[in-house]
């Protein structure tokens, strides 16, 4: 006999009192490797369990080790699940939400699932704004392009808490504007989520600030925007799940620099004097950017941040004079 093994916590996985549900998995696990061989059969397991703890709330150690019988509901869940994940539909889609920030934010098809480098930028943002939120009574902040509204509703967490700590009482609007119906449906469902006292969220759709110079809006104190910056020649660099199902819309520009360029050249008549953008790019094009935006804005400040990993990711687009 295996010594301590009598009487440990874990006789049901050795014993085999749950073959059949380990069985039942195992076969889901591998139609799903086969559908989408980017899954293996040991990280599909590791999905099964994670989706029945969803499902359930029994944890991935006690279905491993201790299984209770599940009736079929729980089943067709999973059958339901291993099909999805069988064409590569990202797990987040099917979860219907992400942790952003701080906040769980739902998500799915038609919008993209927010990124760590962009939680970075949010946490930036938050921090470029204390000392406007310091220093006035009113705040106006863009999210320009706001998909599921990741980074204005987040900054919106990060400000509370600076508000919070204000002696004086300050007001902060945060106009979250997209192209896309889609993207706007979830941006609507995470701010109605996600109310703080004193700040305000308006939804705009239209394509970059048409919308808003449409709205006659009055200039802000901070623009963020996280547009489409990947080439349609790099799609082969992405994962295979985002290739599949993430929208192109948010993803891809057939020109990422000039689009850039035209984003700063609308926006520059909306930033306050003082007033900071920020915007998130790919390594690939900083450099190209960071020269265009010099070049066309000689007395603004045009500089490139890098993220945690280093690599070159945020514009940094500050003008003291008015236009
Ligand atoms: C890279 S995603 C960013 C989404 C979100 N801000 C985030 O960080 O997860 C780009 C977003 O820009 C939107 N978009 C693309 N072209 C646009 C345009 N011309 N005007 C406004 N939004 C646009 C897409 O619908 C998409 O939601």
């Amino acid at each position: 006999m295996i010594p301590g093994f009598r009487g440990s916590p874990w006789p049901s996985i050795v014993l085999g009192t749950n073959l059949d549900f380990q069985k039942r998995l195992q076969e889901l696990a591998a139609r799903i490797h086969q559908g989408f061989a980017h899954v293996t059969v040991r990280e599909a397991m590791n999905e099964l369990y994670l989706w029945i703890q969803e499902q359930t709330g029994i944890s991935s150690l006690k279905l491993r080790v201790d299984p209770p019988q599940f009736d079929e509901i729980i089943w067709e869940s999973l059958e339901t699940f291993a099909n999805q994940r069988s064409i590569g539909m990202p797990f987040a889609y099917i979860l219907g939400r992400v942790e952003f920030y701080g906040l769980e934010l739902s998500i799915g098809p038609g919008v993209l699932i927010p990124r760590p480098e962009t939680e970075e930028l949010t946490d930036r943002a938050t921090a470029a704004l204390e000392p406007a939120l310091a220093a006035s009574d009113s705040v106006r902040v863009l999210d320009l392009c706001c998909g599921s509204g990741c980074i204005g509703i987040g900054l919106a967490n990060g400000i509370s808490r600076i508000l919070d700590k204000l002696s004086h009482k300050c007001t902060v609007e945060i106009d979250l504007s997209d192209l896309s119906g889609y993207a706007l449906e979830y941006a609507r469902e995470n701010a109605r989520k996600h109310t703080f006292p004193n700040i305000v969220y308006r939804h705009f759709q239209g394509d970059l600030m048409e919308p808003i110079r449409k709205a006659g809006s009055l200039p802000y104190d901070l623009i963020v925007c996280n547009p489409p910056y990947i080439h349609p020649r790099e799609v082969s660099l992405m994962s295979a799940e985002t290739a599949l199902h993430e929208p192109a819309d948010a993803l891809y520009h057939p020109d990422p620099p000039a689009l850039y360029l035209k984003i700063l050249k609308e926006i520059r008549p909306f930033l306050r004097p003082g007033g900071m953008a920020i915007l998130e790019l790919s390594p690939f094009i900083a450099d190209v950017v960071q020269l265009l935006c010099e070049s066309e804005f000689e007395r603004c400040q045009c500089s490139i941040d890098t993220d945690l990993s280093g690599k070159k990711r945020y514009l940094i687009f500050a003008c003291k004079q008015p236009v």
